[in-house]
């Protein structure tokens, strides 16, 4: 049976623990990143076309590259010449995850893109397959396709699954203009040599993941892991964007019990002890705010 188009819808990605080791000789920080996804999403729909060609739509779609240079169009390209043949697909990315906001935006396209093309060409991947493309593509793409909860190692692309006992109510303030990820560690390895520690890999304690954090995820225990959120991008996301900081204490005093940026920013993330608190904290931070529900599914094909 030929397929006329696919379309998977692919989750956003908030990391509720985010520790970083010292940088290792090809320039990747080891981290114990863990990893919940967010029921904000983007949905990549795949149709047959003479060549590769990608398009898109969204608030946000200007700041999106829409060329070759885009993780969804690479994604496309890896999955071919995996299998010797010629991309010939368009992509049109429905843009609703933030971009270049540390929620994974890119990497979800990556993912979702990997996932129609795959269903569109009856390649059949395996998982397994699909996955170590992911994790040539990015640090983050293992995680949009796999969704749910998990602990990354590495560079966070080795994942083991986590269980999540309930869900959890979020609110995320997006800001204006994105943060770069390469220059947001490379401000956390700055502070790092300033603050006398050393930045590389020996130097700094090797991360690792936060037991009573997996502890409050596997009980559903909102209180629990609001006391466990700690990002260690957190310092260097302020220093380049030192108004976050009235961001996150805005959002606290709105009634959430924790405030974090996400990844490497510049989004904020709060998180609320229930679904109508956080309605009422995206209401009092404004109109770039957006409540969402965590745990959400991995990237799928939508019927
Ligand atoms: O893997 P990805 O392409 O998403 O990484 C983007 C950049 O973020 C890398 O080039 C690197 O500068 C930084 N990074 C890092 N350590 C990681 C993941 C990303 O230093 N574990």
């Amino acid at each position: 049976m030929s397929v006329n188009a696919v379309t998977v819808r692919v989750p956003a990605k908030v990391n509720v623990q985010l520790a970083v080791g010292g940088r290792r000789p090809d320039g990747f920080h080891d981290l114990a990143n863990v990893f919940l996804a967010v029921g904000l999403y983007d949905h990549v729909t795949a149709t047959p076309a003479q060549e590769l060609r990608i398009t898109g739509e969204g608030p946000d779609i200007a700041s999106v590259p829409l060329d070759a240079s885009n993780l969804a169009a690479r994604a496309a390209v890896a999955l071919a010449e995996r299998h010797n043949i010629t991309p010939r697909v368009h992509l049109h990315i429905g843009k609703d995850i933030p971009v270049a906001g540390g929620m994974a935006g890119g990497s979800a396209d990556a993912a979702a893109a990997l996932l129609a093309c795959d269903t569109l060409w009856g390649l059949g991947s395996s998982r397994a397959d699909l996955l170590a493309i992911c994790a040539e593509l990015g640090s983050d793409v293992p995680f949009s396709l796999a969704g749910g909860a998990a602990l990354g190692v590495g560079r966070g692309e080795i994942l083991t699954p986590l269980e999540v006992g309930g869900s959890f109510s979020w609110v995320f303030a997006v800001a204006d203009g994105g943060l770069s990820t390469p220059a947001v560690y490379r401000e956390c390895d700055r502070l790092r040599r300033e603050q006398g520690t050393g930045d590389a890999a020996g130097d700094v304690p090797v991360p690792e993941a936060d037991p009573r954090l997996l502890s409050a995820l596997r009980d559903g225990d909102v209180h629990a892991l609001a006391a466990a959120l700690h990002n260690d991008l957190q310092a260097a996301a302020l220093s380049l964007r030192p108004e976050l900081a009235g961001t996150l204490q805005a959002g606290t005093e709105a009634g959430a019990l924790a405030a974090i940026v996400s990844g490497s920013g510049p989004t904020c993330a709060f998180l609320a002890p229930d679904a109508d608190t956080a309605g009422k904290i995206a209401a009092t931070l404004g109109s770039s705010a957006r409540a969402a529900t965590s745990p959400a599914p991995g990237a799928s094909v939508v019927a």
